[in-house]
């Protein structure tokens, strides 16, 4: 089988990574893919956006499944383009996928399918926001723009001036564009974040092992939302707690989206908050986690390939995956400045060192190779991925590898895992 993996970051290494291990798999391409991408796939130069030349690569090359990794675009219809064709394809189509690509939407369905979540508003004017800020509301309180802004679209105000900003970012300011024309005000709800992610063919729940992911920019959860500093797997959630989130939360989700005409088929990201009443579900994405889905591959022992075949076939009912009981912890390493503004083409070195421990594996997330040497090109480079017997030992092993590596300017936080 040949299979198309859309995207370029630590992700879709995984991803390319895993499936390449797969003996139903003969070749895997990845569109654009990166550096670390040509050691298990062949690269391709067309950008997850370019939907016309995606359809027309898995058209004419006979694609036999596409797996599409970024949100963009499974929200601009790339599901819907190729199942037209009669292409397979894993992920959700343009309808389903709006349970990313617009939070009021996502919010209104799960209130309607009585989905615990926070108490939330949904603003298409300015003049209503600033209205609603004159009844007092509660803070903290969660401003968030309806579409895709890149992770950057959500900002926790702890004050009338942050919540004043937010709106005028939307709606003054058009900072996001048209993902900022509407913007919901959401309850701050405390407690503690989870990621759970299901694989699902509209009918069967494949809920894989939870995982926990870190945002903030420094050490001790400060500093500015990124994509992504570290993560682990598995996040310590009782199995009780797990079937709760899925029986109050992923179930009536995906039944109430087939009820209203869109199954979901493809992986479906909880973001969760799990209080002392119960999971909260904060936000759903409709495509793997990132860098999640690094070590929850790195402990994937079933075939990835046949996972995902048999979610587009509708086939998972009877389907069990296997789990390496050993934790994995991922490591993101940055360039200085990232989230904000970084330097690129810096020279990469320690890769190889790093990998020399058998249980160390390091996807690639921003790099390229330029003139034989492999350099920097993005603000994620590098997640330093590593199995333990116990998550302490994995972290240790996770850090002792990527202190292995250098770049000039390379920055990650050290308090993942602790
Ligand atoms: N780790 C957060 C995300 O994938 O959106």
């Amino acid at each position: 089988m040949q299979v198309l993996v859309v995207g370029s970051g630590g992700r879709e290494h995984a991803l390319c990574w895993k499936l390449a291990q797969s003996p139903q798999v003969s070749k895997v391409f990845v569109a654009p893919g990166n550096a670390g991408c040509e050691a298990v796939a062949e690269r391709v130069s067309i950008r997850p956006t370019q939907l016309d030349a995606l359809v027309d690569f898995v058209h004419g090359r006979g694609i036999d499944l596409t797996v599409v990794g970024p949100e963009a675009p499974l929200c601009e219809g790339l599901v819907d383009r190729l199942q037209r064709l009669g292409h397979k394809v894993f992920g959700p189509t343009r309808e389903a996928a709006r349970l990313e690509g617009s939070k009021a939407y996502a919010k209104a369905l799960a209130r309607q399918h009585n989905v615990p979540g926070p108490d939330f508003k949904v603003f298409t004017a300015a003049r209503a926001a600033y209205d609603y800020l004159d009844r007092n509301p509660d803070f903290p309180l969660v401003a968030k723009a309806d579409g895709l802004a890149a992770g950057k679209g959500v900002r926790i105000c702890h004050s009338r001036e942050d919540a004043n900003e937010h709106i005028a970012d939307c709606f003054e300011r058009r900072r996001f564009g048209e993902a900022g024309e509407r913007l919901v005000f959401e309850e701050f709800v405390r407690g503690t974040e989870a990621s759970v992610q299901v694989v699902t063919d509209g009918n069967t729940l494949l809920v894989l092992e939870p995982a926990r992911d870190y945002k903030a920019a420094y050490d001790g959860g400060e500093g500015p939302n990124t994509g992504g500093m570290g993560s682990y797997s598995p996040a310590p959630i009782e199995r009780k707690v797990m079937h709760r989130i899925e029986e109050k939360i992923l179930l009536p989700t995906v039944h109430g989206l087939a009820r209203e005409g869109h199954p979901f088929c493809g992986v479906l990201y909880a973001g969760l908050m799990l209080t002392p009443t119960g999971p909260r579900l904060l936000e759903y994405n409709v495509r793997f986690g990132d860098p999640e889905t690094q070590p929850t591959l790195a402990r994937l022992q079933s075939d990835l390939f046949e996972l995902l075949w048999r979610t587009v076939e509708g086939t998972l009912a009877d389907y069990q995956v296997a789990w390496d009981p050993r934790p994995a912890l991922t490591i993101t390493l940055t360039s200085a400045g990232y989230p904000g503004r970084y330097e690129t083409s810096k020279p990469i070195r320690g890769i190889e060192a790093a990998e020399e421990d058998p249980d160390v594996v390091v996807f690639h997330a921003g790099t390229e190779r330029r003139m034989g040497k492999l350099v920097t090109n993005g603000g994620r480079v590098l997640n330093v991925t590593a199995l333990g017997d116990t998550l302490a030992q994995a972290r240790e092993k996770a850090y002792a590898a990527a202190r292995k590596i250098e770049f000039e300017g390379l920055v990650f936080r050290t308090d993942i895992g602790a």
